[in-house]
């Protein structure tokens, strides 16, 4: 047995999970007793740890290894029995879900920032998610906050670090360490819900697809599921090896970031499907040859051909958004007859509709798409629906896109991002529409239906969110949403979210900035954003 020593320490300021853990810098986070401070505040607040299990992994970034030793420590002189950790700390957010609700262990520990930059100079972070796979709820960060603010010590094991890469199990000052394999479960889960027969033969008569993993977690499961278990041609995963800076790249899959693959699906020659995943594996992005699919519409189209899949072959029990995401998915749920939820920004609202079985499919417009098999969004399971749907249909992602839209209207859909403005003048803009009385007025060729700041009650614990952006919806249906980002880093994100609704099938191969330009302009005007922000164009426009 190691000796388990107790460390005194004083309190950080800040330590304040925010919707996805705790992120910082790195030198924040490798400053003496900084980790420790938060580890041991969370093992304080999750109730008796002593004899369980935990799960434990990250997306390979910069400090994850060093991270991992620390906890392992902490975890033994704790009391836990045992720590479950993916092979290299390597385990995807979406796998770490799995594992938790497979092995049902005591929650686990992530280490990710997400879509964040890594390397010693970029971001960290670290998150519990509870029993049940999801992320902890309010109540726990909250008693985790509260706890690192009267922190005084933390206990560690004195103990050599853990060989990481060797499958096995070994001990740890009496505790088990289990180095496991961090693709197999995971894996064998997507098996159970994807035609993967249908995958493998569409593979072998010719379809072409590009997966970019952004050197980031994913590109060990893509290998093994598309290259290895689908036998797609070797290649088809791009920078697949998980790197600590992502080899200096932004691991966020959208048309800015992504664009290496983008100009891989773009011209003649080019490949049938591309997907992309973020950092920690939860986000996508689709894209067919030479056509985008915004997150709103994958969400839908994948909605109307669940049945195509093998774990969905009994139908969906409801859909649920978060409210920017477009309406195209309501327009699905209508016309199975099942419930469309609409909740606010943040996967955590989906938690408790998926509990209750009251929704199979959810998803936002921020690259986020996912089902009950799991509680956190996954990006390679949208990637093997996509597959499935794709195997099955033998058609192409436009003409799957386009027929959609004929069948049920297109919800022409753009976001655009007023990043790294002034904190006060941001919220100056969204304090100046709060008070707009908009009701019944006449915008361009739009009458305003109704105005407000979107809140949201929970139907399943009743609780009650205010303040999630704000709506201003026209008679036709047409929609401009404003919300501050909760996720940015430096000063403030504006989005703008505008969705206009086309019945019309000849008119919907229309860029969405023309088809939109009316609205674009009215929400710039109403929200004042050139005077109020000195931003004459958006950043990013997805
Ligand atoms: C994270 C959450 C998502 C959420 C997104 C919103 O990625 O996991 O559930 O949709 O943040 O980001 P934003 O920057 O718009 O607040
Ligand atoms: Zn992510």
């Amino acid at each position: 047995m190691a000796a388990v020593k107790t460390v005194s320490t004083t309190p950080f300021s800040g330590q304040k999970p925010g919707t996805s853990g705790l992120r910082k810098k790195v030198k924040v986070f490798a400053q003496p007793h900084y980790l420790e401070n938060f580890v041991q505040a969370v093992f304080d607040s999750i109730g008796d740890v002593a004899g369980k299990t935990l799960v434990l992994g990250g997306d390979g970034r910069y400090h994850n290894r060093t991270a991992i030793q620390t906890i392992l420590k902490m975890a033994a002189a704790n009391g836990f029995a045992r720590v479950m950790v993916g092979r290299g700390g390597i385990l995807s957010t979406p796998a770490a879900s799995a594992v938790i609700r497979k092995y049902k262990t005591f929650g686990g520990i992530i280490l990710s920032a997400s879509h964040n930059p890594g390397g010693p100079l970029e971001d960290f972070g670290i998150k519990y998610n509870i029993p049940a796979g999801g992320p902890a709820p309010e109540a726990i960060t909250e008693a985790i906050h509260a706890r690192t603010e009267v922190i005084g010590a933390y206990r560690i094991v004195e103990a050599a670090d853990v060989d990481l890469d060797t499958l096995g199990t070994r001990s740890l000052g009496g505790m088990e360490v289990q180095v496991f394999d961090p693709v197999a479960d995971y894996a064998e889960l997507m098996e159970s819900l994807f035609d993967f027969a249908a995958i493998r033969a569409a593979f072998a008569s010719g379809l072409r697809m590009k997966f970019d993993a952004m050197h980031a977690v994913t590109g060990p499961y893509a290998t093994e599921i598309l290259e290895r278990r689908l036998g797609a041609p070797a290649g088809t995963v791009m920078n697949g090896v998980p790197l600590e800076d992502f080899g200096h790249g932004h691991p966020d899959p959208n048309l800015v970031h992504a664009h290496d693959l983008v100009e891989a699906l773009t011209g003649e020659g080019a490949p049938d499907f591309g997907a992309a995943s973020d950092g920690d594996g939860d986000r996508n992005m689709i894209l067919g040859r030479d056509f985008y699919v915004t997150p709103s519409d994958s969400l839908a189209v994948l909605a109307a051909n669940a049945t195509l899949c093998p774990g969905y072959r009994n139908g969906l029990k409801g859909i649920a958004r978060s409210m920017p995401t477009s309406a195209a998915p309501d327009r699905v749920a209508a016309k199975l007859g099942i419930p469309a939820w609409e909740t606010p920004t943040g996967w955590k609202f989906f938690g408790t509709l998926l509990d209750a079985g009251l929704a199979t499919f959810c998803g936002e417009e921020s690259f986020g798409t996912g089902s009950d098999h799991v509680r956190e969004k996954d990006g390679l399971w949208a990637v093997l629906a996509w597959l499935n749907v794709l195997a099955v249909r033998k058609q192409s992602v436009a003409d799957i896109v386009t027929a959609h839209w004929t069948e049920y209207g297109r919800n022409v859909y753009s976001r655009h991002d007023y990043e790294g403005i002034d904190a006060a003048a941001a919220e100056g803009l969204m304090e100046h529409l709060r008070g707009l009385p908009l009701k019944g007025r006449k915008l361009g060729a739009y009458t305003v239906a109704f105005n407000d700041d979107f809140a949201y009650t929970d139907p399943v614990d009743g609780s009650v969110s205010k303040k999630q952006g704000i709506r201003v919806v026209f008679e036709d249906g047409s929609r401009i949403v404003f919300r501050l980002s909760g996720t940015g880093t430096e000063g403030a994100t504006l989005r703008v979210y505008i969705e206009r609704f086309e019945p019309d099938p000849t008119r919907h191969h229309i860029d969405p900035q023309t088809a939109l330009a009316d609205l674009i302009a009215i929400a710039r005007d109403l929200a004042e954003i050139e005077a109020r922000t000195g931003r004459q164009e958006p950043t990013v426009i997805t």
